[in-house]
């Protein structure tokens, strides 16, 4: 079976992409690079034996993604990863977002249609519970106003989704992820921030090896047992696995509607201390960090209830925050050896 996953040679798409190649499918991958490098398909390569196809072009770009499809439309079913993923740039360069991540999914939706391809796994975020009245965040709990354009990309990218799925031979499955972080065991693939990170783990990771001075923690005035803010931290690898479930799902005709939503974390939350002390813990390095104000437009605290994942899709985040902390480790210690 083809698979064709956009935004593959990126953080959560080479994971999953190992994974499927593992299941012996055989994946197509499609990225403009960027924000990724050519390096990981030999990357993957180097963890499976297997170097994935690989068509570079980007995906807003309606001729050539219609002549993509056309060539390839023995395609089974398509993760679509490919997107730009920076709340704060979002802010700043709304159209850039908007255009991206909408263009390239309705050019993808369009050569579903021509080509008779029916299924469609789509990364969606948690971004879209906001902050939730009640935790942990259930599939139906209500959406909120989407705080910056990249989250809107998300909650419009689900509606179109569901829209052109009623009216056409489309079946999805929109996975809406908690906060990936880690790598690859194996330390041969893993995320690669450009610039300064936004996101805790690799800020965590850098401040460790000494590319930055010393983490900032972003408020410790929040309603929490210790007063900084909560997170449900998902292994990236248990992430993939999740994903090539879907694809089971979608190819087998197990989906009961057209459009499935799960969420995806381990259900529990933990605080930016108890990563901090995770992280301490597992690698031995003292970390240098001070608390700060509040990050405009952060939540105090979110995580998944994960009931309808592990029932529905039969999926569990198998991996501790422990185990996640420690790839994360490895893996910045790997980049930091190839320089
Ligand atoms: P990433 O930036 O590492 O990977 C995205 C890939 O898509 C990159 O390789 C990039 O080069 C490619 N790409 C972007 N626009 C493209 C285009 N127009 N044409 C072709 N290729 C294009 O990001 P990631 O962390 O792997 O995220 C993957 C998906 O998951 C994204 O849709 C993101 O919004 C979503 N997501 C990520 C997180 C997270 O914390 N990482 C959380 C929730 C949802
Ligand atoms: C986690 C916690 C920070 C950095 C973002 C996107 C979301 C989703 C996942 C795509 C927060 C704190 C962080 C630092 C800190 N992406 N922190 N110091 O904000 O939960 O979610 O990534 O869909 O849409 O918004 O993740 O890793 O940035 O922050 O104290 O230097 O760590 O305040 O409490 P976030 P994060």
């Amino acid at each position: 079976m083809k698979i064709l996953v956009t935004g593959g040679t990126g953080y959560i798409g080479s994971h999953t992409v190992v994974e499927l190649q593992s299941k012996g499918y055989e994946v197509i991958i499609v990225d403009n690079l960027s924000n990724s490098s050519i390096e990981v398909l030999d990357n993957i390569a180097k963890i499976t034996g297997k170097k994935p196809l690989f068509e570079n072009f980007d995906l807003t770009d309606p001729l050539k993604t219609a002549s993509f499809f056309a060539k390839h439309s023995d395609i089974c079913a398509i993760i679509h990863f490919a997107a730009f993923k920076a709340v704060g740039e979002s802010v700043d360069l709304p159209l850039k977002y908007y255009r991206n991540n909408l263009v390239s999914l309705m050019n993808i939706l369009q050569g579903m249609i021509d080509n008779g391809i029916a299924n469609i796994v789509f990364s969606s975020s948690c971004t879209v519970y906001g902050q939730p009245e009640s935790l942990p965040a259930r599939e139906d709990t209500p959406i909120q106003k989407a705080a910056s354009p990249y989250g809107n990309t998300k909650q419009i990218s689900e509606e179109i989704i569901t829209d052109t799925s009623s009216g056409f031979n489309i079946h999805a499955i929109l996975l809406r992820y908690f906060n990936p972080i880690g790598a690859h065991e194996s330390a041969i693939i893993g995320e690669l921030p450009l610039g300064v990170p936004n996101c805790l783990m690799p800020y965590i990771t850098q401040t460790a090896i000494g590319i930055r001075p010393f983490l900032r923690v972003w408020g410790n005035d929040y309603s929490t047992p210790d007063g900084t803010a909560i997170r449900d931290y998902i292994h990236v690898v248990d992430l993939a696995k999740a994903h090539v479930i879907a694809v089971e799902r979608l190819t087998g005709h197990k989906s009961e509607k057209k459009v499935e939503v799960f969420n995806l974390g381990t259900g529990n939350g933990f605080s930016v201390l108890e990563v901090i002390q995770s992280f301490e813990r597992m690698s031995g390095v003292k970390l240098n960090y001070e608390i700060k104000e509040r990050r405009p437009g952060d939540i105090e605290q979110v995580w998944a209830d994960t009931e309808f994942a592990n029932l529905t899709l039969g999926w569990k985040a198998e991996k501790t925050l422990d185990e996640m902390t420690v790839s994360a480790w490895k893996w910045e210690k790997a980049l930091a050896e190839k320089k």
